[in-house]
């Protein structure tokens, strides 16, 4: 983790098929890339003063090795688990595993979906969630992300 004196460096997790946002479903997901959405999180992080590290995989045993290694150095997750969120123990365990405080979030509003996208495995450890919001719901997850880290209670 970041020393008090370094910037805060935020670590950005996108789970399976994220890497196909703008052509995948974009009546649901929207039309905005992946690429431009780590460039907004970029962007909003120098705004406040955060690095942003982002990282997208497919597989499931890949986003545990990016908890894991990023877990050294980063202050807090941001996730959007995609389908992971639904059924994924391991990256649970993983995020609770290294000990650090993370966001969960979605382009859709996993609640107006099917049922089985209602159950998150990962929503009762996160510090918060936010969905429904499109591209959005990842810079409202940042930002709330550091304002938690900011706190000084
Ligand atoms: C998603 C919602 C998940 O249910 C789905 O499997 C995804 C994307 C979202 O951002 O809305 O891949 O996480």
């Amino acid at each position: 983790m970041a020393s008090e004196s370094e910037a805060l460096r935020i670590g950005v997790l996108h789970g399976p098929n994220l890497n196909l946002l703008g052509r995948r479903e974009p009546e649901v997901y929207g039309r905005v890339t992946l690429e431009e959405i780590d460039r907004r999180l970029v962007a909003l992080g120098v705004e406040l003063g955060v690095e942003v590290e982002c990282h997208q995989a497919n597989g499931e045993g890949e986003l545990v090795d990016r908890v894991q290694e990023l877990g050294d150095r980063v202050a807090g997750f941001v996730v959007n688990a995609g389908a992971y969120t639904h059924t994924s123990i391991a990256l649970l365990d993983a995020l609770v595993g290294v000990g650090l405080p993370f966001v969960e979030v979605h382009l859709s509003n996993i609640h107006a979906r099917e049922a089985f996208r209602r159950r998150s495995l990962l929503a009762h450890r996160a510090v918060g969630v936010v969905c429904g919001f499109g591209a959005e719901s990842y810079l409202l997850g940042l930002r709330g992300l550091v304002a938690r880290l900011r706190e000084r209670v």
